[in-house]
């Protein structure tokens, strides 16, 4: 079951069912998709929200972040949760500030190297942000790509993940790398749901392994260690 070039028919469904998210602003800014990536591992958009839009009054910029005292920034943070990931924006911030004269780094090795930055997000602020043709996958994408190759291995293995990245970057369309990525977070998030897909409003319904199988709600697995 191969689902051949799929891309096409999820970028038009994006750009008529796109969610007006206040980290979407255009020119998109690598500062911003940097902090609502983070915030947004482990913590639903809901509730992201709020957080983001008085986290970027306070603090705007690389600058005004690396500025500010770890305690304002755990105060900032405050309520989120996970504030390992508040304490690891601010170094990495702080290191971007000393080493890179405050311009986010625009490539794979550079944003890896930085503090709590690992390949999913440093896909995310590349594609997204710097419009580079890299694949971003999250659980989201982990999911979607179980369903629409038929991969009956366990998501959270290294080998799973593996062969789930070289799928997305034989997809990512050269010319619209970030909405690619999007398009998949938010099929993920409102369409290939976990427990009951809602696989009539699905762009991809026609190529979907799992769909043809009536698999859909018994993939992915996913067992923890
Ligand atoms: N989940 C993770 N990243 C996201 C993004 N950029 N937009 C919406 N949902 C997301």
């Amino acid at each position: 079951i191969d689902p051949g070039q799929w891309a096409q028919l999820l970028l038009h469904w994006f750009y008529a069912n796109r969610r007006d998210l206040p980290w979407r602003t255009v020119p998109r800014d690598p500062y911003k998709v940097w902090v609502s990536e983070i915030m947004l591992q482990q913590t639903k958009v809901e509730a992201v929200r709020p957080y983001y839009e008085s986290w970027m009054d306070r603090f705007p910029t690389v600058q005004a972040l690396a500025a500010a005292s770890e305690d304002d920034v755990l105060r900032q943070w405050q309520g989120l949760g996970y504030y390992s990931r508040a304490r690891n924006l601010h170094d990495a911030v702080c290191e971007v500030q000393r080493e890179y004269g405050g311009k986010v780094p625009d490539t794979l090795a550079g944003m890896r190297s930085l503090k709590g930055v690992g390949d999913y997000t440093a896909g995310a602020v590349l594609s997204i942000a710097y419009k580079k043709p890299v694949p971003a996958v999250d659980g989201n994408v982990l999911r979607i790509f179980a369903r629409l190759y038929v991969i009956e291995d366990n998501i959270l293995s290294a080998k799973v993940k593996k062969s789930v990245t070289a799928l997305a970057a034989e997809q990512v369309p050269p010319d619209a790398p970030g909405d690619f990525n999007e398009a998949l977070m938010d099929l993920g998030a409102t369409v290939c749901i976990p427990k009951h897909p809602r696989c009539d409003a699905c762009p991809l319904q026609k190529r979907c392994g799992a769909r043809a199988l009536g698999k859909e709600t018994e993939l992915p697995v996913r067992l923890t260690r």
